[in-house]
């Protein structure tokens, strides 16, 4: 076993885990957080997406002892005073909420989207979210809403 330190949703945890032991396994085991999904084993799907130092990553192929002294974000942490997040509110009311199976994944997939590229074009987001899923090809509003968040990022800094 092997002790890992690192921030999970803002808050520090100290941890023994097996070196093998993948990161979605250590959030949703090990700290009870069930958002980000297993939803294949081939890595393909992004159902387990999350940010590790705000970049979004398949935290199926991260092994939790790779996270150590890193900050981990799931889609459990990102509303904040009971707010959600503006790529969450843009999906709410852009219909691009789907199954609870894809969309914390595709969310997530979203916001790490938007910090490296805060400015999209369409083509950009259809390219950024391509490691995400959605076996029922429900993307259109996915789409909508990732440029309607962009939209609302951009108003705020204005
Ligand atoms: S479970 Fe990670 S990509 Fe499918
Ligand atoms: S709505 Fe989640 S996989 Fe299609």
């Amino acid at each position: 076993m092997t002790r890992i330190e690192l921030t999970v949703n803002g808050d520090k945890r100290s941890d023994e885990v097996e070196p093998r032991l993948l990161l979605v396994h250590y959030l949703r085991e090990t700290c009870g957080l069930r958002a980000a999904n297993v939803g294949c084993d081939t890595t393909s799907c992004g159902a387990c997406t999350v940010l590790l130092d705000g970049r979004s990553v398949k935290s199926c192929t991260v092994l939790a002892v790779q996270a150590a002294g890193q900050d981990v974000v799931t889609s459990e942490g990102l509303s904040a005073d009971g707010e959600l997040h503006p790529v969450q509110a843009a999906f709410r009311l852009n219909h691009g909420l789907q199954c609870g199976f894809c969309t914390p994944g595709m969310v997530m997939a979203a916001v790490g989207l938007l910090a490296e590229n805060p400015h999209p074009t369409e083509e950009e987001v259809r390219a950024g979210l391509e490691g995400n899923l959605c076996r029922c090809t429900g993307y259109h509003n996915i789409i909508r809403a990732v440029l309607a968040a962009a939209d609302t990022q951009a108003e705020v800094q204005a």
